[in-house]
């Protein structure tokens, strides 16, 4: 009988061992496959698990109100744009559904007369503007949707809830009958203002104030009382009869440790210099001299460099950060050669070189460095594709001088982090622009 029992237990205890032992073994080569959705109550996402290498995996990812799928990622890299995506486990890995509000269209014309500028994204739940800005000899006299009139601000200011399709309209200045108002800039010649102002019962007109070299932009006045700190102003009922652009004498100082720091001609950095510079790797130096940059935007860049050289695309670096008193001899050198304000068509002035943030990087290491033509190069073509996925982008794209104050760098990109990249991508606006909106 005892014996019966023993053998019992030890068959018992054999089988549990064998089962152990399988566990362990299959066990071994078990792979976690994690899936997380970003942002997190955007959507949801299943498939993730522990499976065997071989397994064919099958994630999805199921969007909530509101949002829409943008795509599968690992790391900072996109593997898949569809919903669902299958995949053979080959070793433990984080994939992350990325959702977006949902995009919806948003169209717009100027109708004749004039033109139309929009800031925001037409997502749900963002706040859009729209702005219309009439040509030379044109008034503003309002915004028309399915036929109606809906709003006679210059600046249209809604919230994204759905599909949207909205006309500006203009009239000639010359279809009423008005008395100018006057516009003055104060101190004299300390800048421009651009735009005409009429009085025009009712109607609004966008004044813009542009500085001279030296002076800063502060604020409008109108019948002696200051009425707006914007660049715009858009004159009010017609009660005006002398709106005032008052200037300032020196530039705006910008911290340069805010990565959406604006440095343009009217900015100043002052002898800033950054606090975690490291210095780039060799693969990626294009020079014999060390070069440095910001932790942040180095990690970024060294992801891009990978990346592209996955594609058979070698990145090089033909500057870097630039300390205020190297900016400072590079400017005077060009200056000599070309007059200052030639000069100033292309190389900043000490204090206001976007180098000086530790941030901002010129590709090259081609024969075509520093013109035009390195925008065909593998890696000009490359970044032009890219960069902006590693939170790089070009701030003096093509035709835009009027704006940037620089000719066109194809070559000069700076980091602003990857969230702010992908949405200036999404905008028809420069950089500067773009950085001078965020600060409203
Ligand atoms: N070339 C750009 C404008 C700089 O000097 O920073
Ligand atoms: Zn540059």
């Amino acid at each position: 009988m005892l014996k019966n029992v023993m053998k019992v237990l030890i068959v018992l205890v054999v089988f549990l061992l064998l089962f152990y032992a399988v566990e362990i073994i299959t066990g071994l080569d078990a792979h976690e496959i994690k899936v997380l959705s970003e942002p997190r109550e955007a959507g949801h996402v299943g498939g993730g698990g522990r499976y065997k290498a071989g397994d064919e995996v099958e994630l999805k990812a199921s969007p909530r109100d509101g949002y829409e799928f943008s795509g599968w990622l690992k790391g900072d890299r996109l593997v898949g744009e569809e919903k669902m995506y299958t995949f053979k486990v080959e070793k433990s890995k984080t994939l992350r559904a990325d959702f977006q509000p949902r995009r919806y269209s948003v169209d717009y014309r100027g109708g004749g007369g004039g033109e139309v500028e929009s800031r925001g994204e037409p997502r749900h739940g963002e706040t859009m503007s729209l702005i219309a800005v009439p040509a030379d000899g044109y008034v503003f006299m309002g915004w028309v949707e399915n036929g109606e009139e809906i709003s006679s601000e210059v600046e249209y200011e809604f919230t994204v809830q759905g599909d949207r399709s909205l006309e500006a309209t203009f009239r000639p200045v010359d279809d009423f009958v008005g008395e100018n108002i006057k516009t003055v800039v104060a101190p004299a010649h300390a800048g421009e203002i651009k735009g005409e102002a009429h009085d025009i019962s009712g109607r609004k007109l966008v004044l813009t104030a542009h500085p001279e070299f030296g002076y800063r932009f502060d604020h409008w006045e109108a019948e002696g009382e200051e009425v707006s700190r914007n660049r715009s102003y858009t004159v009010g009922t017609g009660e005006e009869k002398e709106v005032v652009a008052r200037f300032e004498e020196g530039f705006e100082k910008v911290d340069g440790d805010d990565l959406l720091a604006p440095v343009n001609k009217e900015t100043y950095l002052g002898r800033y210099a950054p606090p975690d510079l490291k210095e780039l790797p060799e693969e990626i130096n294009a020079r014999d001299y060390t070069m440095h940059l910001r932790e942040e935007a180095l990690e970024h860049l060294m992801n891009m460099y990978e990346e592209a050289k996955e594609d058979g695309v070698t990145l090089q670096v033909a500057s870097a950060y630039r300390c205020y008193d190297t900016q400072k001899t590079i400017f005077n050198r060009n200056a000599e050669e070309h007059g200052e304000e030639e000069a100033n068509r292309f190389s900043a002035r000490p204090g206001q070189s976007e180098h000086q943030l530790g941030t901002t990087v010129d590709f090259g290491g081609t024969e075509y460095d520093f013109s035009d033509e390195f925008a065909k190069t593998s890696q000009g073509e490359w970044l032009k594709e890219n960069a902006y996925r590693f939170g790089f982008v070009k701030s003096y794209p093509e035709d835009s001088e009027d704006i940037t104050g620089y000719i066109y760098e194809p070559w000069h990109y700076r980091y602003i982090g990857k969230d702010r990249a992908v949405e200036l991508q999404e905008t028809e606006k420069v950089l500067t622009e773009f950085l001078e909106a965020k600060r409203r």
